[in-house]
């Protein structure tokens, strides 16, 4: 009997998944074959590829193709390939797929469930708007002297460690972070994170835990991804409640030394405390305070480190790009004080370029993982690769696969080479509309991104006028991505030699 049991049980869940696997098939969606449980995501699951890879891979296959049908475990999913398509998502049918395919409950993780890139709906567009005065130019005006002050630092470290010139290098993501760590902390909470010197601060001590943070995360998410039903089943506080805790605290006893000695500081954390008089729209409490200050730590620490670091690396790869963006830059510091103004660093296309080219080599967010919140019918162009219209229900997972477009020869020539010049004058306005997407696009594009670039430039224009710049034996070369780091991140770090330019 019990044999019997088995073999019917078996034969329904063989049935079940045959079915399932057919969803695409039947929608007449291309697609690779998925294999069963795991899907189309099983090398990654197996640590034989990273998540960068196995998206990269299905959309160099299919990339003629609108979009491709594939399976996250058993789920259904949508890959992306057609920059119009990836138009249609993130602007022109935005409503259909508003959302982030992230769930955080907020009542377990009050910090991370608040911040905008996990928030959905009509509270994502409130908040949205609530924290946007806090990126407009004119406060990157006002925070410029803070990163100018961090960059000094940033050189004057450098010039401070044997390590740096007597061969043994320093690792790169580790150097960048110290620098957008006191960044961070400067510019949002207007205090010291003193991460260039040994004194053991708060914020170091809430970066080192954030990071050691980042492996049960990255362990949780990797598993949700094969089994995206693990989210909704096991809830798993993703941000510790000790930094929660310590971050709480930093923001209750700033804002009360700013109230006992009438300190006003035009910074993101003054608008924060603003909006707890003035939101309408719901009662902005003090967690709220303390939620989108951290999230500006949150977001913008890690991901600036990451960009910096490559930059940095790229640039000690390429003897011949360092030296033009070193003509570039050393002409705009003023003789009288050795500084690069606001606008001066504008105005340097080089420098832009270069910025943007890592960026498509190696974008922190290697792919974007939306949602379609309304169900949406694709109605096939003429001559299409898609013949008839496809219903894509609510609820699907669509990925836009960033690091496959960004390495299609059909978009950018020798996609694996560092060339900086595709990104100036005429080559730049060559480069097809959706096909470079470093920070997303549409209305749910990356909030800081004039703050992240604005530091990345400013920190690295200030190492390349200081320092030559060469890559240490240490670095694997080529770079490997981690399979399950969840912002790209090379194995065995990046490590670089400097030489002191007199
Ligand atoms: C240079 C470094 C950075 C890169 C490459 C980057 C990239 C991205 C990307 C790709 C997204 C997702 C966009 C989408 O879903 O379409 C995003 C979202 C976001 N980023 Fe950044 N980011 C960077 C720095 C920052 C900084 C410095 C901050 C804030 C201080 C920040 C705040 C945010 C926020 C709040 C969102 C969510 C936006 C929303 O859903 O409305 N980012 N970022």
């Amino acid at each position: 009997m019990i044999i019997l049991l088995i073999i019917i049980f078996s034969a329904l869940i063989f049935y079940l998944l045959k079915k399932n696997y057919e969803y695409w098939e039947k929608r007449g969606v291309p697609g690779p074959k998925p294999t069963w449980f795991f899907g189309n995501l099983g090398e990654n699951f197996m640590m034989k590829k990273s998540l960068v890879e196995v998206y990269a891979n299905v959309y160099h296959q299919y990339k003629k193709y609108p979009f491709v049908g594939i399976f996250k475990g058993v789920s259904p999913m949508l890959v992306v390939c057609e920059p119009e398509m990836i138009k249609e998502i993130t602007v022109k049918s935005f409503q259909h797929f508003h959302d982030n395919d992230i769930e955080v409950d907020k009542k377990l993780d009050p910090v991370l469930g608040r911040n905008p890139f996990v928030l959905n709906g009509q509270e994502w567009k409130t908040v949205r708007s609530q924290l946007t005065p806090g990126f407009t130019s004119g406060k990157m005006k006002w925070i410029y002297p803070l990163l100018e002050d961090t960059s000094n630092q940033l050189v004057n470290f450098i010039s401070n460690q044997p390590k740096a010139t007597n061969g043994e290098g320093l690792e790169s993501k580790d150097l960048c972070a110290k620098f957008t760590l006191n960044n961070v902390a400067n510019c949002a909470f207007g205090l010291e994170a003193k991460a260039f010197t040994n004194e053991s601060t708060e914020f170091q001590l809430i970066a080192k835990k954030f990071f050691e943070s980042g492996i049960i995360q990255t362990l949780f998410f990797g598993l949700a991804q094969i089994f995206p039903i693990l989210l909704k089943l096991i809830k798993i506080k993703l941000i510790p409640k000790e930094i929660e805790d310590r971050l709480a605290n930093i923001v209750t006893q700033t804002l009360s030394y700013r109230k006992n000695n009438n300190v006003v500081r035009n910074d993101f954390l003054h608008i924060l405390s603003q909006l707890k008089k003035t939101c309408k729209e719901y009662e902005f409490t003090d967690v709220d305070v303390t939620a989108h200050a951290s999230g500006f730590f949150i977001d913008g620490y890690e991901t600036s480190a990451s960009v910096m670091s490559f930059v940095l690396h790229e640039l000690a790869a390429n003897g011949e790009a360092q030296a033009t963006l070193r003509e570039e830059i050393v002409g705009h510091f003023r003789d009288n004080d050795n500084k690069l103004s606001y606008e001066g660093l504008q105005g340097l296309p080089y420098l832009d370029a270069v910025i943007q080219e890592t960026l498509r080599l190696h974008s922190p967010l290697f792919n974007l993982a939306k949602v379609c919140t309304k169900s949406y019918t694709y109605v096939p162009k003429k001559g299409d690769t898609i013949s008839k219209p496809v219903l894509i229900e609510k609820g699907t997972p669509v990925v836009i696969p960033v690091a496959g477009i960004h390495k299609d020869p059909d978009f950018f020539e020798e996609p694996n080479e560092f060339k900086p010049e595709r990104f100036i004058g005429d080559n730049k306005e060559k480069i097809v509309k959706y096909s470079f997407l470093p920070f997303g696009e549409g209305p749910r594009a990356c909030l800081g991104q004039r703050f992240g670039t604005l530091q990345v430039k400013i920190g690295v224009a200030h190492v390349v006028k200081n320092f030559k710049l060469s890559v240490n034996g240490k670095t694997k070369m080529p770079l490997e991505y981690d399979p399950f780091a969840i912002i790209t991140t090379p194995k065995g770090g990046m490590w670089i030699d400097f030489e002191k330019i007199e």
